[in-house]
């Protein structure tokens, strides 16, 4: 398939129907065995593993320098297909029926004793893979994983293209936007005391895409981000960026969905089913204590806060009192005390002051709280929880942001110790009609729930400064077996709207001019009604793949720190470089 003048094939092509050709061959040595003058050799690309055969009675001297070969040298061999003897094929390879008899062989490089091992079946220490991506990346299922993305993202880009969206690249050099994590930022040399951002996202300039016209764009941005990092959180990621002009949600969904469908035909030979189920943010708290559940499952919560208020237990009637609320869920299996004290530490863990719990017997619900509640209560509690007989009802009393965390936290916990899923669906579901504002507990302000850009809902204008907690965005979340993979919304393209929401988020007209004034400027010369949406380009291929952790399919991330072992950055810069950039580095010297 591949050739060129040192190579005819790959490791990963050759078949019965190439037998007797003379071939070349170039890569790495994988495993090498020695059988009685007979030397075996797994030779890797990264197309697959070809066995090679250094025989006396073809060239004795290519023999003796395969005796020097070690495991990583690079070489090219020339020699013939052959067919495996009986017994030696191997039906997982696709080269399995053959191997190659070498004629000649060329060392074009030794390599050291590598320090981690290219193996798929090895679990390795996460630091040292960083510091040795280029061998982690060596192996097969990482080179899948590159492939995989590749695909992925070819596949992204012909649906685009096919459906008159263009390519546009917006830059890294910016003004802050709004995505609401702290920025990177980049000094300017030639500007002294004067500071670039990285973008967290294209946001404004697609936006400013659809002021010049471009009505369908798309882009893979890098998007930087400086925020805690988490299992998918890393401070660079990849986004498949698009906005639109004159289109409604329904027509973004369309637009995501059958993105999405081309890329896991693609990737994984899937025909998924569209469009996605819709659900609004209000029944997603409500049923699922989140705004990403995992609809694999069902496990819906109940909310008990009515009910339990009328029981005799203190702990649930002053949370109820203050303000909180109660949830329940019935996982609907009997659990044993021992691991009813394992969900007990879990919900602790993640925050809780305590999960209570009673069981579902015969004689009704028991547990060392049950005497609590008398009988009334606990008919109802069974009415509403679908308790049967064995039942486990577990509960989360607190504040209701808190309750809700910790319970989803539970539910997915359930979900997955109870295996209540098939680990290989893969279940998509639209969040919508997000509130627009979200009130900032730290700061004691509203403050935007997706960015400040946001069309509220056309018949929530009037109750903007009145109701702010009432209001309801024309926005919406792509989720992905409980992972959020893409946001979007339609855009406020209403200069005065965009003002009073701006107020109500404390962002006064002067700060505004400041921070976004080119984009209101830009609104005043005939700004269209727009919309669009990003997709977490690493998170939905790392689920493709199997994974949560998004650095199984980046190539170069950075571990929990924000370093990069391998390279060392971030690292200190030289006074020259220091000066030239207009920097004192007073408060790291007190510092350290
Ligand atoms: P948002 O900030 O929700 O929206 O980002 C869109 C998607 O990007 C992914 N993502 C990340 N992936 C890896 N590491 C991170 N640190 C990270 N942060 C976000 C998630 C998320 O759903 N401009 C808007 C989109 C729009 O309105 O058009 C935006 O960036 O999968």
């Amino acid at each position: 398939m591949l050739s060129t003048k040192l190579r005819t094939h790959t490791c990963g092509e050759l078949t019965k129907k190439n037998l007797d050709s003379e071939v070349c061959l170039c890569g790495w040595v994988s495993t090498r065995r020695d059988h009685g003058g007979i030397i075996f050799i797994d030779l890797r690309d990264r197309y697959g593993i070809t066995q090679i055969v250094f025989d006396p009675d073809v060239s004795k001297e290519a023999l003796k320098t395969a005796e020097s070969l070690r495991r990583e040298d690079v070489i090219r061999i020339k020699g013939t297909v052959k067919p495996r003897k009986e017994g030696m094929r191997n039906p997982n390879l696709k080269t399995g029926e053959i191997e190659v008899f070498i004629d000649e062989i060329d060392i074009l490089n030794k390599s050291e004793t590598p320090p981690i091992e290219i193996e798929d079946r090895v679990e390795l220490n996460e630091d040292i893979r960083l510091k040795y991506r280029y061998l982690d990346l060596r192996r097969p299922m990482m080179q899948q994983h590159m492939m995989k993305k590749h695909i992925a993202m070819q596949a992204a880009r012909n649906f685009f293209c096919e459906n008159d969206f263009i390519e546009i690249q917006t830059p890294l050099l910016v003004k802050s936007t709004p995505e609401g994590a702290r920025d990177y930022v980049v000094p300017s040399r030639v500007n002294p005391g004067k500071f670039y951002a990285l973008p967290q996202s294209p946001q404004l300039y697609k936006q400013l895409l659809m002021v010049a016209g471009f009505d369908r764009y798309f882009q893979f941005p890098i998007c930087l981000r400086d925020e805690d990092l988490r299992h998918d959180r890393q401070p660079e990621f990849t986004q498949i960026d698009v906005e639109m002009s004159f289109v409604e949600e329904d027509d973004i969904f369309e637009v995501v969905e059958g993105c999405i469908k081309r890329i896991m035909k693609e990737t994984t030979k899937t025909d998924i089913n569209t469009p996605f189920k819709r659900i609004t943010y209000k029944e997603s708290m409500d049923k699922y204590g989140c705004d990403k559940p995992d609809m694999r499952f069902s496990l819906e919560l109940a909310d008990v806060s009515e009910i339990v208020k009328d029981s005799d237990f203190g702990v649930f009637k002053s949370v109820v009192e203050s303000g909180g609320i109660v949830k329940c869920i019935n996982p609907e299996k009997d659990i044993s005390r021992k691991e009813i004290d394992r969900y007990i530490s879990f919900c602790q863990e993640a925050g809780s002051k305590g999960m209570a719990w009673m069981r579902m017997t015969e004689k009704g619900l028991e547990s060392n709280i049950a005497k609590y509640f008398n009988e009334d209560v606990q008919k109802r509690l069974i009415e509403k929880t679908g308790a049967k007989q064995g039942s486990v009802l577990m509960f989360v009393a607190d504040k209701p942001a808190k309750c809700n965390e910790i319970i989803s936290k539970l539910r997915n916990k359930l979900g997955a110790d109870l295996e209540l899923y098939d680990k290989c669906e893969f279940n998509f579901l639209w969040v919508v009609d997000f509130p627009l504002f979200e009130w900032n507990d730290d700061k004691n302000e509203w403050a935007p729930a997706h960015h400040m850009f946001t069309m509220p809902k056309k018949e929530h204008w009037d109750i903007l400064e009145s109701e702010p907690e009432n209001v309801i965005a024309q926005c919406y979340d792509l989720v992905l077996n409980g992972v959020e993979l893409a946001s979007g919304s339609i855009r406020c393209n209403n200069i005065k709207l965009q003002e009073r929401i701006m107020n109500i988020v404390g962002f006064p007209k002067k700060d505004a001019e400041e921070r976004f004034g080119f984009l209101l400027e830009a609104f005043k010369y005939g700004a269209p009604p727009h919309g669009g949406f990003a997709i977490g380009f690493e998170r939905l291929v790392a689920i493709l793949c199997g994974f949560n952790d998004i650095r199984e399919v980046m190539p170069f991330p950075k571990n929990k720190a924000a370093q990069c072992p391998m390279d060392g950055s971030p690292s200190e810069i030289t006074t020259e470089q220091l000066k030239d950039l207009h920097i004192k580095l007073d408060i790291v010297k007190k510092t350290k």
